[in-house]
């Protein structure tokens, strides 16, 4: 194991707060399809051994069922509340997450579709107090909302949800507020009347999809990104055109190839989100912060990622070619 005694560092956002600059998830493998299961020991023990390794950075959402597990973790973790840095995300729609999920994921999800179709997305405020309340918290350091698609191209509706969140904000039961799944015409839209901004955007993020120019377009209206999915080249789109620079820098910096995939995003200044089950590979992922990659190499890896296409998530929402 990586014995390795480092703090994670910080990004700053642009409303000046402070985010540790990796994240481990409480969704995907952790995903619960019912929200009246008993609670996951397993979801609880491995973020407890997140935090145990050096992970302050905890990014969950309302509908991956696991913000009680999330709480208990956080409060048997004994690590003071101001030292955690702890995300959630609105409920958008349980159907619609259902149908971004992986189809392994997917199969576990049988319960959801039997469901009626749950969305809390039209009253915000009442979201983020059922989620305090299963987190056992007073304030999350990061709200979001978990994507634009329930409001359909109506901008006026993104827009009030959008006021809804600085309402959140101006409460003081989130410290920084920000989105996800957002593409440049959402951002543009709820921009055109923001009286704050999103700090952050949580988007799919790694070789295979790297969105054009909305890395570009972030740093230009001043927005963090964070990469959720970011080993997907090595999980869910294997055999690709990176594996070779991946495996060659995987040998040369000594570390494992999604040590790699991770340093590539953090080199471009975008804030990866995962999770893993196995402390190993938790403690192993920190070493990230040991080196960094050279221009060129970033540049490899982003030439030899564009030569393929693969989402993992929202594939329903997106035609099978479009990389926006
Ligand atoms: N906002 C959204 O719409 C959205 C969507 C998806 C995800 N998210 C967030 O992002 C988090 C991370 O997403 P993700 O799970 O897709 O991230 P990821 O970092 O791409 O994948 C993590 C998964 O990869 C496995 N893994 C790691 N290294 C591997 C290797 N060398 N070979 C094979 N498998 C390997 C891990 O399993 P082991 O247990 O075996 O290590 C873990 O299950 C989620 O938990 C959630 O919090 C947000």
């Amino acid at each position: 194991m990586a014995k390795l005694d480092l703090k994670v560092p910080d990004l700053t956002l642009p409303d000046g707060n402070k985010i540790p600059f990796i994240g481990y998830g409480l969704g995907t493998a952790w995903y619960k399809a019912d929200p009246n299961s008993p609670k996951d020991q397993a979801t609880i023990d491995a973020t407890e051994t997140a935090i145990k390794v050096g992970y302050r950075h905890l990014d969950g959402a309302e509908v991956y069922n696991t913000e009680e597990e999330q709480g208990i973790a956080i409060k048997q973790s004994k690590i003071p509340r101001e030292e955690l840095y702890i995300t959630t995300v609105c409920l958008y729609s349980t159907a619609q997450i259902w149908q971004s999920l992986p189809p392994l994921i997917s199969q576990r999800s049988v319960l959801t579709i039997k469901q009626k179709v749950i969305t809390h997305i039209d009253d915000i405020p009442a979201a983020i107090d059922r989620s305090l309340k299963k987190l056992g918290l007073d304030y999350v350091d990061l709200y979001l909302i978990h994507a634009p698609f329930f409001a359909k191209g109506d901008n006026k509706l993104l827009q009030q949800r959008w006021a809804q969140m600085e309402d959140v904000l101006a409460s003081g039961k989130a410290k920084s507020i920000g989105v996800s799944n957002f593409l440049k015409p959402h951002l543009d839209a709820i921009l055109e009347t923001a009286k704050v901004r999103p700090s952050i955007n949580q988007i799919e993020f790694h070789p295979y999809l790297q969105h054009g120019d909305l890395l570009a377009y972030h740093k230009n209206k001043d927005i963090r990104v964070s990469a959720y999915g970011p080993l997907t080249p090595l999980t869910k789109a294997k055999g690709g055109p990176v594996d070779a620079v991946v495996e060659k820098l995987a040998k040369k910096y000594a570390v494992n190839p999604g040590e790699i995939l991770l340093r590539w995003a953090i080199d471009q200044n975008v804030l990866p989100i995962t999770t893993s089950s196995k402390e190993q590979r938790l403690s192993d992922m920190l070493r990230v912060f040991t080196f960094k990659l050279t221009p060129k190499e970033i540049e490899d890896i982003t030439t030899e990622g564009n030569k393929k296409h693969h989402r993992a998530f929202w594939n329903h929402i997106f035609d099978a070619n479009d990389q926006s």
